[in-house]
């Protein structure tokens, strides 16, 4: 879970900025409160608990409250960044280190406005960035579930940054560049269903901390909102989720989205990496309405324009070539030499988003190191590829992948063998 972490990128820009700003006294004010408080009766609404644990987890907090091992929320993963490790508090509802002592109101201000329970600024790796879209009636249902939790005393580590990252009104300035405080809002233009899936991607499901380019900052514009982006601290790409072709979602239908989402494979491709993980742990578990409603909104987001697509110049073909020889040794068993794969085991990787993004760094990291495709309920057993990192060296990896981002009806940028060195290992691990 250390995907989260590109906002400190900006962090070491905007110090500076910060320092100056704070200089001015630009000290945190306290936050007003809402007079009304929640009766505990309401807490301990069983239908209500019930909605909050669904909503739990399609917003998958579990994934980053919880240690590995350790008692659910209780407090869990070091998120590492360059500058230390940030981690996830205890979120059960024990008085001395948890939220037992906090009111509702306390825990809309951290979700929704990314501040803790006195006022502080919290970091971004708490991706309240999405969190704040979402209903307040859904953070009551949320809060009511967590305050449900067995009660488990384990002191929360405080973040162990260095010095200056360590001071929370750093995040100030990062906050008026790139936070944009607000609930969902409805358009009115569309559908019931369409806006349910607009609110569970954009809020809840957080897709977009991952689905988008950030810029030199660390921080993402709303414009280029699910366009695809780099994860550098994973050596991921999370895939554009637009209708656009060249590595979005051109050319799947609402089923194959709903299949992905549900099971972990689609006829259109595997989960694997960071995505293996969201399936496992959060979508398998949505209902069929819910993954119905965000299949029609992701098919509702427009093609952007595509990346011209590169020359095959003679260096690519000579690449190509060699890389055809180690597809017919190494893949073709498995994936067909037509690239259309095999009925419901093997991937085809003719037209696969995968194999085509504009990085290539998943095709290549797939090969490296293996594809293993989640189990989940529906696909308890699935497939998975042995890794090729002993056999292959870099040279082969590299034209192999170059070849099939090129075969058949793909057409992607070739890979070369300098970028897979850098792929073999993971960077924050
Ligand atoms: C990607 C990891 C991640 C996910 C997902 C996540 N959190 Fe957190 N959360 C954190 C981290 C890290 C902090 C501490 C931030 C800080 O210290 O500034 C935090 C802080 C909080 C706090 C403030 C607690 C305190 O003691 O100040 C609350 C409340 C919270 N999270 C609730 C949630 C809920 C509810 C969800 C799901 C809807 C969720 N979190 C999902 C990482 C995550
Ligand atoms: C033993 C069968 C087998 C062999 C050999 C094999 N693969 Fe795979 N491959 C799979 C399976 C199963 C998956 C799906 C699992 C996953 O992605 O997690 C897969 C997934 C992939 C993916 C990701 C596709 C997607 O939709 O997620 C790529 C890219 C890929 N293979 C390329 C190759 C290349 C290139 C080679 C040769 C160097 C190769 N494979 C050899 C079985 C194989
Ligand atoms: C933790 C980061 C992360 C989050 C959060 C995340 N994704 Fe992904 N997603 C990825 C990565 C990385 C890939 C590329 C690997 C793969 O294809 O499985 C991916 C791939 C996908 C694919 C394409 C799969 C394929 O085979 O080409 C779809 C569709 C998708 N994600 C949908 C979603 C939706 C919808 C959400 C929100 C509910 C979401 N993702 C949240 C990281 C993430």
């Amino acid at each position: 879970m250390k995907i989260f972490l590109r906002f400190v990128l900006a962090l070491v820009v905007l110090i500076a900025v910060a320092v100056t700003w704070l200089s001015w006294g630009g000290s945190i004010a306290p936050v007003p409160r809402s007079a009304s408080k929640v009766a505990e009766a309401t807490l301990r609404d069983p239908a209500l608990i019930a909605r909050g644990h669904y909503l739990a987890t399609i917003g998958d907090c579990a994934a980053c409250h919880t240690e590995q091992g350790g008692a659910p929320y209780a407090g869990g993963r070091a998120l590492a960044t360059p500058f230390g490790n940030i981690t996830a508090p205890n979120i059960t509802p024990d008085k001395a280190t948890g939220l037992g002592d906090w009111s509702f109101e306390d825990f809309w201000q951290a979700l929704h406005s990314g501040r803790g329970r006195h006022g502080q600024y919290l970091y971004p790796v708490f991706t309240y960035t999405s969190y704040t879209k979402v209903h307040r009636d859904d953070a009551l249902a949320i809060f009511a579930y967590l305050q449900s939790l067995p009660a488990v005393s384990r002191p929360s580590n405080p973040p162990a940054l260095d010095f200056p990252y360590s001071v929370r009104g750093s995040l100030k300035a990062w906050r008026a560049l790139y936070f944009k405080e607000g609930q969902y809002q409805t358009d009115a233009s569309r559908s019931a269903t369409w806006n349910r899936g607009a609110y569970l991607v954009q809020g809840l499901g957080h897709c977009n901390e991952c689905h988008i380019a950030r810029d030199a900052l660390g921080g993402a514009r709303d414009d280029i909102s699910l366009s695809g982006g780099q994860m550098p601290e994973q050596n991921w790409f999370a895939p554009d989720l637009s209708t656009q072709a060249h590595g979005g979602l051109e050319g799947w239908t609402d089923q194959d989205i709903v299949d992905l989402l549900k099971t972990g494979k689609s006829t259109r491709g595997v989960a694997f990496g960071p995505m293996a993980e969201v399936v496992v742990r959060s979508t398998q578990h949505m209902s069929d309405e819910d993954l119905g409603a965000i299949a029609q909104y992701l098919r509702s987001l427009p093609a952007r324009p595509v990346p011209p697509v590169q020359d095959v110049s003679f260096d690519t073909k000579a690449l190509a070539d060699h890389g055809k020889d180690v597809y017919k040794q190494y893949c073709s068993d498995c994936h067909g030499s037509d690239g259309k794969g095999k009925s419901d085991i093997y991937p085809g990787l003719d037209g696969n988003a995968s194999v085509i993004e504009p990085s290539g760094a998943n095709a290549t990291r797939v090969v490296l190191l293996g594809g293993f495709a989640p189990a989940t309920q529906a696909n308890p057993r699935p497939y998975s590829m042995p890794p090729f990192a002993q056999q292959l060296s870099d040279a082969d990896v590299a034209a192999v992948v170059t070849y099939i981002r090129t075969a058949w009806s793909n057409q992607a940028s070739l890979v070369r063998e300098r970028d897979v060195s850098g792929l073999r290992h993971t960077p924050s691990d």
